[in-house]
């Protein structure tokens, strides 16, 4: 029975981790160390909330002791790092706290991890550390080209300065002292259980209360759209068969404006909510700070060396991501209220 350590398991894509890995293997446990910030919501997990499988630690990936504390009581083969300060207009707000999570908890999770995994100068078998990295590290591209694994790091928000100098930690870890190690770099996820700060979220959320919906500058920056169940496969398949010390981008050619994404949302809510939701609430407002024009990903490696490939297509995913977010009216609600918070520190407690 392998034992996973997952950090931020109650965010969008760790939560969404760990039910595509709990519904998919039988013979696991997944320990959830998540500090449940504002982004962290365990309404996600609540179809496994009795699972025996899933054990819920509320904790700071920079608490050293208690970090130390879990490698000890559990002997966990992988560490998968998602915990993360994740929303870029945040960053640009306050960036400390991004340096804090970002950069000085990666270090923590590694610190931890060689302590437990490295005995008298030798790895123990089996064990990987996983961080999940994303584009945003690679900066901007111009019209044309992508980002493969060989792309410089050239990161312009606090944020993605943020991740890749984790980045740089992680690979110094397999660099000089052996570690086993793979990162994960990521386009834009979407799907299920993603906070409404983020575009296709907040864009459902805004139109189906008839809100304006704020674009940034022209609308035509580019994001590269993958669904969260397709990353989360990618995620298993690094850790299963990823070669110790290797990058993997992950992406599914699927480059689309901002404007275009926005309109996809409202034609649907059209459709599906209330006939007055139309293109009059889109309000274009002061573009972000230092706002990367374009992300495009080459998935190429990933495919070749380890057979994976995206199986959604983005026209199916986001109709089934904007029926998730319509049939889930009572979540929205909560995430953006935080009430379930006290009812879930009680079901969780003396887990
Ligand atoms: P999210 O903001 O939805 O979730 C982050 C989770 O981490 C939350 O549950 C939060 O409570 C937890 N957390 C934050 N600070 C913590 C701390 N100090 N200690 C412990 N837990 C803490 O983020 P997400 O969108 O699910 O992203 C997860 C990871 O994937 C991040 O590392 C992000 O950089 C990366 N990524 C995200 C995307 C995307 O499109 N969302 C794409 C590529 C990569
Ligand atoms: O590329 C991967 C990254 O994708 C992840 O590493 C980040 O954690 C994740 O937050 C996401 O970053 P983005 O900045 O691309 O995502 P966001 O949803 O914030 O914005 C997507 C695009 O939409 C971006 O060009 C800014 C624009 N935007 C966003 C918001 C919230 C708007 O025009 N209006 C908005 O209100």
């Amino acid at each position: 029975m392998k034992t996973y350590l997952v950090t931020g398991g109650a965010g969008f894509i760790g939560s969404n981790f760990i039910l595509y890995m709990l519904d998919r293997y039988s013979d696991i446990r997944i320990i959830n160390l998540d500090a449940l910030t504002y982004a962290g919501n365990l309404e996600n997990l609540k179809s496994v909330e009795k699972d025996p499988r899933h054990i819920f630690v509320q904790m700071n990936i920079c608490d050293r002791e208690g970090v130390r504390g879990l490698f000890e009581k559990y002997d966990i083969d992988y560490v998968v790092n998602f915990a993360a300060e994740s929303h870029v207009d945040r960053s640009i707000a306050n960036p400390e706290i991004f340096v804090e999570t970002n950069v000085l908890g990666t270090v923590n999770m590694l610190n931890c991890a060689k302590q437990a995994w490295l005995k008298d100068g030798a790895w123990a078998q089996g064990k990987k550390y996983l961080q999940i990295s994303t584009d945003e590290v690679y900066g901007s591209l111009g019209e044309t080209g992508y980002f493969t694994e060989q792309t410089p790091l050239c990161p312009h928000s606090p944020y993605s300065a943020s991740k890749a100098s984790a980045d740089m930690f992680v690979m110094a870890y397999h660099d000089t002292y052996g570690m086993p190690v793979n990162i994960t770099r990521c386009s834009n996820n979407y799907g299920p259980f993603q906070f409404p700060e983020k575009l296709i979220p907040l864009m459902i959320n805004n139109a189906r209360n008839k809100k304006s919906l704020p674009v940034y500058g022209d609308g035509m920056n580019i994001r590269d759209w993958l669904y969260v169940e397709d990353h989360c496969k990618a995620i298993d398949m690094v850790l299963c068969g990823g070669k110790p010390g290797e990058v993997y981008n992950v992406g599914g050619h699927n480059e689309r404006p901002n404007i275009f994404i926005v309109k996809t949302i409202i034609a649907q809510l059209h459709d599906k909510v209330d006939a007055g939701i139309d293109e009059s609430l889109i309000t274009h407002v002061a573009d972000r700070l230092g706002h990367d024009r374009r992300y495009g990903i080459d998935p190429e490696k990933i495919r070749r060396d380890l057979g994976w490939y995206p199986e959604t297509m983005f026209e199916d995913g986001i109709v089934k991501t904007i029926d998730w977010y319509l049939a889930n009216g009572d979540w929205m609600e909560n995430v953006t209220s935080g009430s379930y918070l006290e009812y879930y520190k009680e079901m969780y407690a003396g887990k």
